[in-house]
């Protein structure tokens, strides 16, 4: 079995309202998967039900080949998991070093978390009351804690939120280690550069249901739309030339050109006088944009 989750027409309903919408996809063991979406999308919903802790509606959920539905496949279910929940707290007054001793016990007791706690920077902090550390500190150890049972999977529900730019390289740096030693990744982000990083395959979720679904690369090709070349121009008067060739928008001293394909992109490096450009490719936050329908050029 390749498979590490199989979704299959799940629905949530809270009441007449459709948290989750009919959503179908595949995790295949050892990969990173994120799930994407605006706020509300219906991602952490998702989420709980595969982690046993939210019933559903109608559907099929399979974590592993267990049914996420059944008490006693739950059971083997939540042994095999790790979780980092949206909002981790733990128990007031412990320790850091507690609160992850606390869940290694929970596992087991037999898990060594001194390399875990290193490779996320808290070894030094291991001391410190986990009510006292920073919003981001707290992440990090509600991280260490999920995967100190070495699951195979690992829920990790907006892990890098709050986290400072090198915090978040560092729990980069981490996720994929975690990849490397086979562990397959559930992933959900506000974050798009780190998807894009990340990801072996994309869900982008919008009102319950599944918008969008593959690899970053296809995603892009699929939706990101054209490359674009911001120009300063040397000579104003090219402007009118450029626009009777290509697609393109004014903004102030500069014009942004729209650029179809590479031999196009040729043409005009070569035959325009700029004192300034800037090539931008697309990117998944482009593809989020258009797939959620966003349009912010209007
Ligand atoms: N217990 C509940 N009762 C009623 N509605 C709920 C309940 N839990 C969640 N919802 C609704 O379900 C929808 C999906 O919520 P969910 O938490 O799954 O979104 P999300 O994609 O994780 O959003 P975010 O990016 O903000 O974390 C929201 O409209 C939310 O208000
Ligand atoms: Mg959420």
């Amino acid at each position: 079995m390749d498979e590490a989750i199989v979704v299959g027409s799940l629905v949530k309903r809270y009441g007449s309202f459709a948290a989750v919408d009919g959503i179908s996809f595949t995790v295949n063991k050892g990969e990173i998967f994120s799930l994407l979406g605006p706020n509300g999308a219906g991602k952490t919903t998702t989420i709980e039900i595969l982690e046993c802790i939210r019933s559903y509606t109608s559907g099929d959920a399979r974590v592993l080949g267990y049914d996420v539905s059944k008490p006693r496949d739950a059971r083997e279910i939540k042994k095999l998991i790790g979780v980092l929940p949206q909002d981790f707290s733990t128990f007031e007054n412990l320790k850091v070093g507690e609160v992850v001793g606390f869940f290694a016990g929970l596992y087991g007791g037999k898990h060594e978390y001194d390399d875990i706690l290193q490779s996320l920077d808290l070894s030094n902090d291991r001391n410190k009351k986990f009510d006292d550390l920073s919003g981001g500190m707290k992440q990090k150890v509600g991280i260490a804690s999920a995967i100190v049972h070495e699951p195979e999977i690992v829920f990790l529900d907006e892990p890098t939120t709050g986290l400072d730019p090198g915090s978040r390289r560092e729990v980069w740096k981490f996720i994929t280690r975690l990849k490397e030693r086979g562990k397959t990744i559930f992933l959900t982000t506000h974050y798009m550069e780190e998807a894009q990083l990340l990801s072996d395959h994309i869900g982008i979720m919008n009102r319950g249901k599944i918008a969008a679904l593959d690899t970053p690369q296809r995603l892009i090709a699929q939706y990101g739309g054209c490359k674009k070349v911001e120009l300063k121009l040397k000579d104003e008067s090219l402007a009118a030339k450029i626009s009777q060739d290509f697609e393109t928008v004014r903004k102030n001293d500069k014009i942004t050109v729209y650029i179809k394909n590479t031999r196009d992109l040729n043409r005009l490096m070569v035959e325009t006088d700029y004192e300034d450009i800037e090539v931008m490719t697309p990117t998944l936050e482009d593809v989020f944009l258009k797939v959620v329908g966003i349009n912010l050029e209007e």
